[in-house]
Protein backbone atom coordinates (compact mmCIF):
# COMPACT_ATOMS: atom_id res chain seq x y z
CA UNK A 1 0.00 0.00 0.00
CA UNK A 2 1.59 3.25 -1.47
CA UNK A 3 1.52 6.42 0.89
CA UNK A 4 -1.07 8.22 -0.81
CA UNK A 5 -3.71 5.22 0.17
CA UNK A 6 -2.18 4.21 3.72
CA UNK A 7 -5.12 4.02 6.63
CA UNK A 8 -4.20 6.96 8.75
CA UNK A 9 -6.78 7.77 10.74
CA UNK A 10 -8.91 5.31 12.03
CA UNK A 11 -12.24 5.55 14.66
CA UNK A 12 -13.65 3.04 17.48
CA UNK A 13 -16.99 2.92 17.92
CA UNK A 14 -18.16 1.68 21.36
CA UNK A 15 -21.75 0.78 21.26
CA UNK A 16 -21.13 -2.10 23.79
CA UNK A 17 -22.62 -0.85 26.68
CA UNK A 18 -25.79 -2.71 28.03
CA UNK A 19 -28.11 0.94 28.29
CA UNK A 20 -29.03 0.03 31.79
CA UNK A 21 -30.61 3.85 32.15
CA UNK A 22 -32.34 3.86 29.14
CA UNK A 23 -34.20 0.57 30.35
CA UNK A 24 -34.99 -0.73 27.08
CA UNK A 25 -35.67 -4.45 25.75
CA UNK A 26 -32.26 -4.56 23.79
CA UNK A 27 -28.61 -2.65 23.98
CA UNK A 28 -28.81 0.81 23.94
CA UNK A 29 -27.09 0.92 20.79
CA UNK A 30 -30.02 -1.40 19.13
CA UNK A 31 -32.63 0.99 21.11
CA UNK A 32 -34.92 2.71 18.06
CA UNK A 33 -34.06 6.46 17.10
CA UNK A 34 -36.44 7.68 14.21
CA UNK A 35 -37.12 4.17 13.57
CA UNK A 36 -33.69 2.37 12.93
CA UNK A 37 -31.25 1.43 15.40
CA UNK A 38 -29.54 4.17 17.13
CA UNK A 39 -26.08 2.96 16.33
CA UNK A 40 -26.75 3.28 12.38
CA UNK A 41 -26.76 7.04 13.08
CA UNK A 42 -22.89 7.80 14.24
CA UNK A 43 -21.92 4.86 11.88
CA UNK A 44 -23.47 6.16 9.12
CA UNK A 45 -22.13 9.68 9.98
CA UNK A 46 -18.27 8.30 10.68
CA UNK A 47 -18.51 6.73 7.46
CA UNK A 48 -19.07 9.02 5.54
CA UNK A 49 -16.70 11.41 6.94
CA UNK A 50 -13.71 13.01 4.56
CA UNK A 51 -11.43 12.60 7.73
CA UNK A 52 -11.92 8.75 8.77
CA UNK A 53 -10.15 5.70 6.42
CA UNK A 54 -11.41 2.90 8.80
CA UNK A 55 -13.67 2.01 11.65
CA UNK A 56 -13.92 -1.01 14.33
CA UNK A 57 -17.10 -1.37 16.17
CA UNK A 58 -17.33 -2.63 19.45
CA UNK A 59 -20.84 -4.60 20.04
CA UNK A 60 -22.65 -5.35 23.01
CA UNK A 61 -21.48 -9.70 23.38
CA UNK A 62 -24.40 -11.82 21.63
CA UNK A 63 -24.98 -8.63 18.84
CA UNK A 64 -21.89 -9.13 17.09
CA UNK A 65 -23.77 -10.26 14.32
CA UNK A 66 -26.36 -7.65 14.00
CA UNK A 67 -23.60 -4.75 14.02
CA UNK A 68 -22.26 -7.06 11.13
CA UNK A 69 -25.64 -6.89 9.32
CA UNK A 70 -26.22 -3.35 9.54
CA UNK A 71 -22.92 -2.49 8.65
CA UNK A 72 -23.98 -4.25 4.97
CA UNK A 73 -27.24 -2.68 5.31
CA UNK A 74 -25.47 0.85 5.60
CA UNK A 75 -22.91 -0.33 2.94
CA UNK A 76 -20.66 0.79 5.45
CA UNK A 77 -17.41 0.47 3.64
CA UNK A 78 -15.12 1.56 6.21
CA UNK A 79 -15.76 -0.95 8.89
CA UNK A 80 -12.75 -3.07 9.16
CA UNK A 81 -14.43 -5.59 11.96
CA UNK A 82 -17.02 -5.89 14.72
CA UNK A 83 -15.18 -6.60 18.04
CA UNK A 84 -17.57 -8.02 21.22
CA UNK A 85 -17.15 -5.12 23.74
CA UNK A 86 -16.07 -5.74 27.32
CA UNK A 87 -17.60 -4.75 30.59
CA UNK A 88 -16.39 -1.62 30.96
CA UNK A 89 -15.69 1.09 28.15
CA UNK A 90 -12.42 0.92 28.64
CA UNK A 91 -12.50 -2.36 28.12
CA UNK A 92 -14.23 -2.17 25.16
CA UNK A 93 -12.09 0.30 23.99
CA UNK A 94 -9.01 -2.08 24.01
CA UNK A 95 -10.63 -4.58 22.44
CA UNK A 96 -11.43 -2.12 20.02
CA UNK A 97 -7.70 -1.16 19.30
CA UNK A 98 -6.77 -4.54 19.03
CA UNK A 99 -7.96 -4.41 15.69
CA UNK A 100 -6.67 -1.08 14.56
CA UNK A 101 -4.09 -1.39 11.83
CA UNK A 102 -0.28 -0.50 13.31
CA UNK A 103 0.26 1.85 10.60
CA UNK A 104 -2.99 4.22 11.96
CA UNK A 105 -1.67 8.05 13.00
CA UNK A 106 -4.77 8.83 14.36
CA UNK A 107 -7.18 7.07 16.25
CA UNK A 108 -10.65 8.91 17.31
CA UNK A 109 -13.04 7.49 20.07
CA UNK A 110 -16.45 7.81 19.94
CA UNK A 111 -19.52 7.12 21.91
CA UNK A 112 -22.19 5.36 19.40
CA UNK A 113 -24.42 7.11 22.28
CA UNK A 114 -23.89 9.78 20.89
CA UNK A 115 -25.67 10.18 17.38
CA UNK A 116 -25.21 13.37 16.29
CA UNK A 117 -21.30 13.62 15.27
CA UNK A 118 -20.26 15.55 12.44
CA UNK A 119 -17.60 16.30 10.23
CA UNK A 120 -16.91 19.93 11.72
CA UNK A 121 -16.49 18.15 15.04
CA UNK A 122 -14.44 15.14 13.65
CA UNK A 123 -11.68 18.02 12.26
CA UNK A 124 -12.05 20.43 15.14
CA UNK A 125 -10.49 17.73 17.23
CA UNK A 126 -8.29 16.05 14.58
CA UNK A 127 -6.76 19.56 13.77
CA UNK A 128 -4.99 20.05 17.26
CA UNK A 129 -2.75 16.62 16.86
CA UNK A 130 -0.83 18.39 14.36
CA UNK A 131 0.33 20.65 17.38
CA UNK A 132 1.83 17.92 18.94
CA UNK A 133 -0.77 17.04 21.82
CA UNK A 134 -1.30 13.56 22.56
CA UNK A 135 -4.99 13.89 22.55
CA UNK A 136 -7.53 16.39 21.94
CA UNK A 137 -11.42 16.43 23.38
CA UNK A 138 -14.62 18.34 23.47
CA UNK A 139 -15.64 19.95 26.19
CA UNK A 140 -18.56 22.37 27.23
CA UNK A 141 -18.08 24.95 29.82
CA UNK A 142 -20.67 24.07 33.31
CA UNK A 143 -24.01 26.90 33.50
CA UNK A 144 -25.15 26.24 37.02
CA UNK A 145 -22.85 26.55 39.75
CA UNK A 146 -20.80 23.30 40.58
CA UNK A 147 -20.51 22.49 44.66
CA UNK A 148 -18.63 19.46 46.23
CA UNK A 149 -20.77 17.85 48.48
CA UNK A 150 -20.47 15.73 51.14
CA UNK A 151 -22.97 13.30 53.40
CA UNK A 152 -26.01 16.13 51.64
CA UNK A 153 -24.34 19.04 53.53
CA UNK A 154 -22.47 21.36 51.04
CA UNK A 155 -18.31 21.27 51.38
CA UNK A 156 -17.51 23.85 48.83
CA UNK A 157 -18.65 26.01 46.28
CA UNK A 158 -16.18 25.40 42.85
CA UNK A 159 -15.05 27.98 41.08
CA UNK A 160 -16.71 26.62 37.74
CA UNK A 161 -14.50 28.55 35.43
CA UNK A 162 -11.83 26.13 34.74
CA UNK A 163 -13.99 23.33 34.78
CA UNK A 164 -15.69 21.78 31.61
CA UNK A 165 -17.66 18.25 30.99
CA UNK A 166 -16.45 16.59 27.97
CA UNK A 167 -17.98 14.98 25.16
CA UNK A 168 -16.54 12.49 22.54
CA UNK A 169 -15.26 12.21 19.59
CA UNK A 170 -11.92 12.08 21.72
CA UNK A 171 -8.90 12.28 18.99
CA UNK A 172 -5.38 10.70 20.01
CA UNK A 173 -2.25 10.56 18.18
CA UNK A 174 -2.45 6.32 17.83
CA UNK A 175 1.39 5.87 19.64
CA UNK A 176 -0.02 7.90 22.96
CA UNK A 177 -3.57 5.88 23.16
CA UNK A 178 -1.82 2.59 22.65
CA UNK A 179 0.54 3.32 25.56
CA UNK A 180 -2.31 4.39 27.59
CA UNK A 181 -4.22 1.06 27.10
CA UNK A 182 -1.22 -0.88 27.39
CA UNK A 183 0.31 0.50 30.53
CA UNK A 184 -1.99 0.23 32.63
CA UNK A 185 -5.56 -1.84 33.76
CA UNK A 186 -7.83 0.04 32.59
CA UNK A 187 -11.02 -1.15 33.70
CA UNK A 188 -12.94 1.60 34.91
CA UNK A 189 -11.39 4.78 33.34
CA UNK A 190 -14.40 7.06 32.45
CA UNK A 191 -12.87 7.81 29.28
CA UNK A 192 -9.82 7.38 27.15
CA UNK A 193 -7.85 10.99 27.70
CA UNK A 194 -7.89 9.75 31.35
CA UNK A 195 -5.49 7.23 30.38
CA UNK A 196 -3.65 8.95 28.49
CA UNK A 197 -3.48 12.20 30.93
CA UNK A 198 -2.48 9.38 33.65
CA UNK A 199 0.91 8.82 31.95
CA UNK A 200 1.71 13.05 31.40
CA UNK A 201 0.07 13.40 28.07
CA UNK A 202 -1.15 16.52 27.12
CA UNK A 203 -4.80 16.76 26.39
CA UNK A 204 -5.81 19.65 24.34
CA UNK A 205 -9.74 21.01 24.96
CA UNK A 206 -11.81 22.47 21.78
CA UNK A 207 -15.05 23.59 22.03
CA UNK A 208 -18.06 20.88 22.48
CA UNK A 209 -21.27 21.15 21.33
CA UNK A 210 -24.33 20.67 22.86
CA UNK A 211 -26.13 18.56 20.00
CA UNK A 212 -23.54 15.75 20.84
CA UNK A 213 -25.35 15.03 23.91
CA UNK A 214 -25.12 10.97 25.27
CA UNK A 215 -28.52 9.53 24.68
CA UNK A 216 -28.45 7.77 28.37
CA UNK A 217 -32.42 8.35 29.43
CA UNK A 218 -35.69 8.08 27.38
CA UNK A 219 -35.72 11.74 27.02
CA UNK A 220 -32.51 12.05 25.74
CA UNK A 221 -33.79 9.89 22.72
CA UNK A 222 -36.28 11.32 22.22
CA UNK A 223 -34.51 14.78 22.12
CA UNK A 224 -32.02 13.57 19.42
CA UNK A 225 -35.02 12.50 17.63
CA UNK A 226 -36.30 15.84 17.44
CA UNK A 227 -32.54 17.31 15.96
CA UNK A 228 -32.42 14.82 13.65
N1 LIG B 1 -19.82 1.24 26.25
C1 LIG B 1 -19.15 0.13 25.74
N2 LIG B 1 -18.88 -0.95 26.55
C2 LIG B 1 -19.27 -0.94 27.83
C3 LIG B 1 -19.95 0.19 28.38
C4 LIG B 1 -20.20 1.27 27.56
O1 LIG B 1 -18.81 0.13 24.55
N3 LIG B 1 -19.02 -2.03 28.58
C5 LIG B 1 -20.14 2.36 25.36
C6 LIG B 1 -21.64 2.55 25.23
O2 LIG B 1 -22.16 1.66 24.25
C7 LIG B 1 -21.77 4.00 24.88
C8 LIG B 1 -20.55 4.64 25.54
O3 LIG B 1 -19.67 3.57 25.89
O4 LIG B 1 -21.73 4.23 23.48
C9 LIG B 1 -20.93 5.46 26.76
O5 LIG B 1 -21.49 4.60 27.75
P1 LIG B 1 -22.91 4.83 28.44
O6 LIG B 1 -23.57 6.02 27.88
O7 LIG B 1 -22.73 4.69 29.90
O8 LIG B 1 -23.75 3.58 27.85
P2 LIG B 1 -24.24 2.29 28.61
O9 LIG B 1 -23.16 1.80 29.51
O10 LIG B 1 -24.74 1.38 27.56
O11 LIG B 1 -25.48 2.83 29.44
P3 LIG B 1 -25.78 2.56 30.99
O12 LIG B 1 -24.58 3.08 31.74
O13 LIG B 1 -27.05 3.28 31.26
O14 LIG B 1 -25.92 1.05 31.12
MG1 LIG C 1 -22.48 2.98 31.20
Amino acid sequence: MDQGSAQTTWAVLVAAGAGERLGSDRPKAFAALAGRPLLAESLERLDASEWIDAIVVAAPPGWEEPAILLTEELVSSKVTSVVTGGETRAESVRNALAEVSDEALVVIVHDAARPLVDDAMIERVIAPLAEGYDGVVPGLALADTVKRVEGGIVAETVDRGSLVTVQTPQAFAATSLRAAYRGTEPSDAPDCASLVEARGGRIRVVDGDLRLLKVTTGADLALVESWL
